[in-house]
C-alpha cells in the first residue's frame, strides 16, 4: 500500500514531539507539511519547538508554516504539561534555523489540499483553531480531506485536566465544535485512549535501549515529560498525540465507536467537556468516531520500531 499524504497541525510539546518524529520516520506516512497552533506554548515557541524537532530529525525538506496565535473566541489558556518553553528539558536540540512557509497554516492547509491528486489526512493534536479557520475560509476544499484523526477529547473517563475537559478542546471548544460538526470524517482520539499509553518502568527500559542520538533525545523529553506527568496526575506520561498519528499507520490499535457529540460552550465548571450520545437518544445520529479502547502493547512496538529504523539520526 501507498504511503498515507499526510498534515500535521500541532503545538509541540513533547508528545507532538514524537508524533512528528513517528511521521517523518515512518514508511506508511508521506508527511506534506506541519503547521503549529498556540496551546501547550504560546505559538512562538511552539513554532520554534517545531523547527528544532525537524531539523535535529533532519526533516527540513518538509514545510513548516505557523498558525494561530490566540483561540477562536477566547483568551488562551496555556497547557501546563511541557513546561514554559512547551518543551523543556531537551538541552540537546540545534537552535531554530530551517526558515518557515510564508503562508498562513491556513492557508497552506488550502494550497496543499487543493494541489493534491488524492485526499490528504489531517492529524491535529494541539487545539483546533487553524482547522476551525480553514473549514471557515475554504469550505469549498473540505472535500479533499480524507479524514481527520484528531488527538482531542474525553468521553468516559474523568479528565486530569482541570473538569471532565481534554486540553485541546478545552484550550478552543468553539473552533472544536466547527470541526466536529463540519461533516468530515473525524476520529477523535481522546483521553479514553491516550491514558492507556503510558511511559512508565518498562517502557524506559526499552527505550533506553535505541543507542542512538535520537534515542537519546527521546529518553530526555519523556524523562522530564514523565516527571511533570507524575506530579499531576500521579502516573507515568501519556503518549497522546503519538496514539492519533499511530492510528493512522494502524488503525487496527484502536476500537471505535460512531457517536454524536456535543461540546459544552456555556457551562463554567464544565466547560470545555466532550458529551457524547452513543445511543442517537437525542435524535442526532452520529458526527464524530471515538476511540473507545487500545491495544497499548502493540502501540509500543510501533514507536520502538520507528525509533530503532536507522534512518536519520
Ligand atoms: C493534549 O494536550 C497537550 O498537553 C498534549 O500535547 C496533547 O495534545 C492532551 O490532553
Ligand atoms: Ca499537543
Amino acid at each position: 500500500m501507498s504511503a498515507t499524504p499526510v498534515l500535521i497541525d500541532c503545538d509541540p510539546g513533547h508528545d507532538d514531539a514524537i508524533a512528528l518524529v513517528m511521521a517523518h520516520r515512518s514508511p506508511d506516512i508521506d508527511l506534506l507539511g506541519v503547521t503549529t497552533v498556540c496551546g501547550n506554548a504560546t505559538l512562538d515557541r511552539t513554532t520554534t519547538n517545531a523547527r528544532r524537532i525537524m531539523e535535529f530529525i533532519g526533516a527540513t525538506d518538509t514545510p513548516i508554516a505557523e498558525g494561530c496565535r490566540e483561540p477562536l473566541a477566547r483568551p488562551l489558556v496555556l497547557g501546563t504539561a511541557d513546561g514554559p518553553s512547551g518543551l523543556d528539558g531537551t538541552p540537546d536540540l540545534p537552535e531554530a534555523s530551517m526558515a518557515l512557509d510564508e503562508r498562513h497554516a491556513v492557508d497552506f492547509i488550502a494550497d496543499t489540499l487543493a494541489s493534491a491528486s488524492e485526499p490528504i489526512t489531517l492529524v491535529p493534536t494541539g487545539p483546533l483553531t487553524n482547522i476551525a479557520l480553514f473549514l471557515l475560509k475554504y469550505p469549498h476544499l473540505k472535500d479533499r480531506i480524507g479524514r481527520i484523526v484528531l488527538m482531542g477529547g474525553a468521553f468516559y473517563r474523568r479528565s486530569e485536566y482541570i473538569t471532565p475537559t481534554e486540553f485541546n478542546i478545552f484550550c478552543d471548544p468553539e473552533a472544536a465544535n466547527i470541526v466536529v460538526n463540519s461533516g468530515v470524517d473525524v476520529t477523535m482520539v481522546g483521553l479514553d485512549v491516550t491514558m492507556h499509553v503510558l511511559v512508565e518502568e518498562p517502557q524506559f527500559a526499552e527505550l533506553g535501549k535505541i543507542d542512538t542520538p535520537l534515542g537519546k533525545v527521546v529518553l530526555d523529553w519523556l524523562a522530564f515529560y514523565e516527571k511533570l506527568h507524575r506530579g499531576i496526575m500521579g502516573v507515568g506520561g501519556a503518549l497522546h498525540d503519538p496514539l492519533a498519528l499511530a492510528v493512522v499507520i494502524d488503525p487496527s490499535l484502536i476500537e471505535t465507536r460512531p457517536a454524536h457529540i456535543a461540546i459544552d460552550l456555556t457551562g463554567s465548571h464544565m466547560f470545555g467537556a466532550t458529551v457524547a450520545d452513543f445511543w442517537n437518544e437525542r435524535g442526532e445520529g452520529t458526527n464524530v468516531t471515538i476511540a473507545t479502547s487500545v491495544d497499548s502493547d502493540r502501540f509500543f512496538d510501533l514507536l520502538y520500531g520507528l525509533l530503532r529504523d536507522e534512518r536519520g539520526v
